[in-house]
């Protein structure tokens, strides 16, 4: 690798275009981002000293300088230290005729786009360039023909497509006819591509969140719903056996009756008792609040007998005078 070509997001991304042609890419190309704040041609290389791109690069602001067909083969180099010089993230070929060495095509590799003028891979590879692949389509037949514009390998028109824009080739097209309106595609294709690719390549504004950081990381995709934590389970006094059987009677009403109209004594234990069956059953003590009940019975019926005892007793000894 040549220098860091990380893409700043809040920086803007110099590219630069190679041409070796008319150069109407190239001027649609500074166009459509020399006026914004994100992209920027910022340089022009041909490897054609009179061709017409330079002039019309030189017009719009652009920076164009003229490498001979040697420096390019020869010394790879020099180019890319003048790539290094102009800060330039990403190439642009519109129209570029020349050979582009391994050491350029390594040290940008993914970063290298080139516009061809057909569907991709067909009318691609050696030879096929400019009226050559018009007259190719037409010659065949084909009803569609378009431009691709695609990442640069070590392999003529073979790296991976980004952006491909179809025309229609009609009966009485000829080469020159179907070329224009492959160049009307193009200049949408070509912005949309360099925009995607610049956009790929730049971080994300927003810092992943570390779930987001590991899942790159390990591979693996980061919309499964997170776990909830583990909530404290609220605890009640838990009834759990009263959950399972129903509270035993509490005698409660016959503990007062008994208290208020029989023995008062044994029917306040009794009162006790039947108010103890209900908080040993909240407690989950089932056992307790069974023995609270019985034992409330037993009282009651204490209470009872003593009462009717006393009563029975307290009428004749009080008719005869003894109370
Ligand atoms: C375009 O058709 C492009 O697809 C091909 O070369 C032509 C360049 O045209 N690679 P221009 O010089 O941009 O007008």
């Amino acid at each position: 690798m040549l220098y860091e070509l990380c893409i700043d997001e809040k920086a803007m991304t110099n590219i630069a275009v190679f041409a070796s042609g008319t150069g109407s890419n190239a001027v649609n190309l500074v166009k459509a981002f020399n006026s914004g704040n994100r992209i920027h041609v910022a340089l022009c290389l041909t490897d054609k000293e009179n061709a017409p791109v330079i002039e019309k690069m030189k017009d719009l602001g652009v920076e164009t300088l003229f490498f001979p067909r040697s420096v390019w083969k020869e010394q790879p180099q020099v180019i890319l230290d003048t790539l290094r010089s102009h800060d330039i993230k990403i190439i642009a070929l519109a129209g570029f005729l020349c050979f582009l060495s391994d050491e350029i095509v390594n040290a940008y590799e993914g970063k290298i786009l080139n516009i061809h003028p057909s569907l991709l891979p067909a009318y691609g590879g050696k030879g096929m360039h400019g009226a050559n692949v018009h007259k190719a389509v037409i010659e065949a037949g084909e009803t569609k023909s378009g431009a691709t514009v695609h990442i640069v390998t070590n392999e003529i028109d073979a790296g991976p497509i980004v952006v491909q824009k179809e025309v229609a080739v009609l009966p009485d097209d000829t080469p020159e006819s179907l070329e224009a309106k492959v160049h009307d595609v193009e200049y949408i294709a070509f912005p949309e591509a360099v925009l995607k690719l610049v956009t790929s390549l730049t971080p994300p504004a927003v810092p992943k969140s570390v779930d987001d950081a590991w899942a790159d990381a390990l591979g693996v995709p980061n919309n499964v719903p997170p776990i909830p934590l583990q909530q404290p389970v609220k605890t009640e006094p838990a009834p759990v056996a009263a959950r399972q059987e129903p509270m035993p009677d509490t005698f409660l009403v016959w503990s007062v009756i008994t208290t208020i109209l029989c023995c008062f004594i044994p029917g306040i234990v009794a009162i006790i008792n039947s108010a103890k069956v209900s908080s040993k059953y909240y407690e989950g003590d089932m056992e307790g609040a069974k023995r609270a009940s019985r034992n409330a019975e037993i009282w009651i019926i204490v209470s009872f007998v003593l009462g009717v005892i006393t009563n029975t007793l307290y009428i004749p000894l009080s008719i005869a005078g003894l109370f």
